[in-house]
């Protein structure tokens, strides 16, 4: 078994993640994979959706033989990530909306309301509900599930301006909730675009997981942390992700790239 991690999304915002894991463990190769022939993951069937996710890991696993794998997609974690676990004989991390930060910072500053965005399959899960339930029971939650700010964050890795689509997305709903402070990203692709959220609404805190995913990757890692700086790029689609081989190659060297059948 080599000691490299395997990071995992439907598209573009594991990247989120693998930037973070990148920071708490910068000497070991990470494999970033993409599911883009199933993207977007968020409007899927939960049946297929849990199916797929299972399958593309086993045969990520099968051929790559990572030492641990990160489900970096809220929409995946918050559905199959039980799942995923017993299938595979590796540790898996994932990732779910932070909820519980949310709900820390909300009594701390005696603002009891915060907005949560994520796709609309993550705002509507059982498991996403236990969450509150278990951790944000006394505060108001304003969901928004918003696919189209996925799509936004894709164009926005391959260098797109997407300020103004963003304004016209999410706008109208802060501004109809001028109290929330507190916005959970509780889609992996959103932190992406922190950059222009924070330029066009400052006001407000913008809360994500990948921090917390990083602390607990590196506490689950069991391989040598200090041998191989490089990073492998593989995607299930058609369409070679150019944007995201670039982002990779500004953190380190991209040692292989190369599409996944499954
Ligand atoms: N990045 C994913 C998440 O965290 C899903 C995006 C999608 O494919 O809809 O939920």
């Amino acid at each position: 078994m080599s000691d490299s991690i395997l990071i995992f999304d439907s598209g573009v915002g594991g990247l989120s993640i693998l930037t973070e894991v990148r920071k708490a463990l910068p000497g070991v190769h990470i494999r970033y994979l993409m599911d883009s022939e199933m993207f977007p993951y968020g409007i899927r069937a939960d049946g297929l959706l849990a199916e797929r996710i299972v399958s593309v890991c086993k045969a990520a696993v099968s051929s790559f033989s990572p030492s641990m794998l990160v489900l970096a997609c809220n929409t995946a974690s918050t559905l199959a990530l039980s799942q995923l676990r017993e299938a595979l004989e590796l540790p898996v991390v994932g990732v779910v909306p932070a909820i519980r930060v949310a709900g820390e910072h909300c009594r701390r500053t005696d603002n009891l309301c915060f907005g949560l965005l994520a796709t609309p399959a993550t705002v509507s899960r059982s498991y996403t509900q236990a969450l509150i339930d278990d951790f944000a029971s006394d505060c108001r939650i304003e969901r928004l599930g918003c696919s189209e700010l996925v799509d936004l964050a894709e164009q926005h890795i391959a260098g797109v301006d997407t300020r103004a689509a963003l304004h016209g997305l999410i706008g109208n709903w802060l501004a109809q909730h001028p109290h929330m402070r507190h916005v959970v990203l509780g889609c992996t692709h959103f932190p992406l675009l922190r950059d222009e959220l924070e330029l066009l609404w400052p006001e407000i805190h913008w809360i994500d997981s990948g921090a917390a995913v990083a602390r607990q990757s590196a506490r689950v890692f069991r391989g040598i942390a200090d041998e191989d700086n490089s990073l492998s790029c593989n995607w299930t689609g058609t369409q070679e992700p150019e944007a995201v081989k670039r982002f990779l190659s500004q953190l380190g060297p991209l040692k292989d790239a190369g599409r996944l059948l499954v």
